[in-house]
């Protein structure tokens, strides 16, 4: 079978990880990079097309596929002229930085029946798919509950060379945050309404540095997480999981899913349980740790997409997915800001009928501390 001929828009951070694993892989063929900055790039790839302007990427080079890994604002420019050329897109999270722009980018990919995958990484761990095929086979019973902690203390270097981060959408709600939002509507389920409280006390900056949320789930569940970028902790999945080598290895669980007949702990697959009918609190309760392996999850991310491309896969997060976690977790922001319980069900209708209307969300939300 012929490789995929592919480019890469937005050649930083994640980009660059992305080229790599591109180069690497088998069945991929890397047609060109686009990059603003393209004379420092071009030195870093000699041999390898790269154009200024990502529309010449696109007339020139004709790639077959897209990874979209430019700045969050410009996702939805890029992905809808590549739907409209007809060109299947792995667009990086967030999915788009609003909700209207998520909106005309589904209805051009509809239109236009491109074939899409959000880089949500985090679904395509070994330890993520078992995780939620145990409790799709009622392992623990009926999920009760999800209690989660994502807490690790980021250095001053990290806001003094990106002070948008110091700023509303740069704290660890729509960076951090946004990740265990859809890896919970992956396993848990749909999230149906949202209330939270945000604190700045640790760093004082206009954003907030910690976020404690309340989640509703479809199945009933309920679910409680609590978020800082200012807390020092071995429980973040990055450090859990082995996600990656600028997070060292932790090995400990920051979920526990609690059901009717038993819990597990994510990532480290501890099963506990007590002797079968006899659910009571009296009982002694033992664990298993079950088997997950680790994987690279950019590189199952980039087998999936080769798959989805070749039409061998249904998209495990296509664009509406990808929009419905960037809803659930702009709702935490506004719950905290203006201090009430949000309902997301319309917001989900109207996304799929594609007619997002700000009214629908915040557009000021007040301060939240
Ligand atoms: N999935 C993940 O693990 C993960 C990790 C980090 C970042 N991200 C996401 O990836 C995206 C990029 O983040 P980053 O940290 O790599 O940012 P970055 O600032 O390091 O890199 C962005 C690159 O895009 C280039 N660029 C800017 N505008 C462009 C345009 N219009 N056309 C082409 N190139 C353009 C910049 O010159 C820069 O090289 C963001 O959406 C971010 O949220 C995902």
């Amino acid at each position: 079978m012929a490789n995929i001929s592919i480019g890469v828009i937005g050649a930083g951070l994640i980009g660059r990880k992305h080229i790599k694993k591109i180069i690497d892989h088998p069945d991929f063929d890397l047609a060109g990079i686009a990059d603003v900055n393209r004379d420092s790039i071009s030195a870093q790839y000699p041999g390898i097309s790269v154009f200024k302007d990502y529309k010449s990427l696109l007339d020139e080079a004709r790639p077959q596929a897209v990874i979209i890994a430019s700045p969050n604002q410009s996702h939805a420019e890029i992905g809808i002229e590549c739907a409209r050329l007809g060109i299947d897109m792995l667009i990086e999270k967030p999915v788009t930085d609003t909700l209207e722009s998520a909106a005309d980018l589904l209805l051009e990919v509809r239109a236009n029946n491109v074939r899409t995958l959000v880089g949500h990484h985090r679904r395509h761990h070994d330890q993520v798919k078992t995780l939620r095929r145990l409790l799709r086979e009622g392992l623990i019973g009926n999920l009760v509950g999800v209690s989660a902690i994502w807490a690790a203390y980021k250095p001053d270097e990290y806001f003094r060379i990106a002070p948008w981060r110091t700023q509303p959408g740069g704290g660890p709600i729509l960076i951090n945050l946004i990740h265990e939002i859809d890896f919970l509507r992956y396993t848990a389920g749909e999230i149906l309404g949202v209330s939270a409280i945000s604190s700045n006390r640790q760093r004082q900056f206009p954003v907030e540095d910690t976020t404690g949320a309340l989640l509703q789930f479809d199945s009933g569940c309920i679910g409680t997480f609590f978020a800082s970028d200012s807390a020092v902790s071995p429980w973040t999945t990055e450090q859990g999981a082995g996600e990656a080598v600028e997070f060292p290895f932790s090995g400990e669980s920051n979920y526990r899913f609690v059901g009717s007949r038993g819990s597990l702990e994510f990532p480290t697959l501890v099963h506990w349980a007590q002797a079968e009918g006899n659910q009571n609190w009296n009982e002694p309760i033992r664990s298993q740790r079950l088997l997950a392996s680790f994987i690279d999850p950019y590189h199952a991310q980039l087998d999936h997409f080769r798959d989805v491309v070749r039409g061998e896969a249904e998209s495990l997060l296509t664009v509406e997915d990808g929009a419905r976690t960037l809803i659930a977790t702009l709702a935490v922001a506004e719950a905290a800001a203006s201090g009430s319980r949000i309902d997301l069900h319309d917001r989900y209708e109207a996304l799929a009928a594609g007619k997002f209307s700000p009214t629908l969300q915040a557009t000021n939300p007040r301060k939240a501390f």
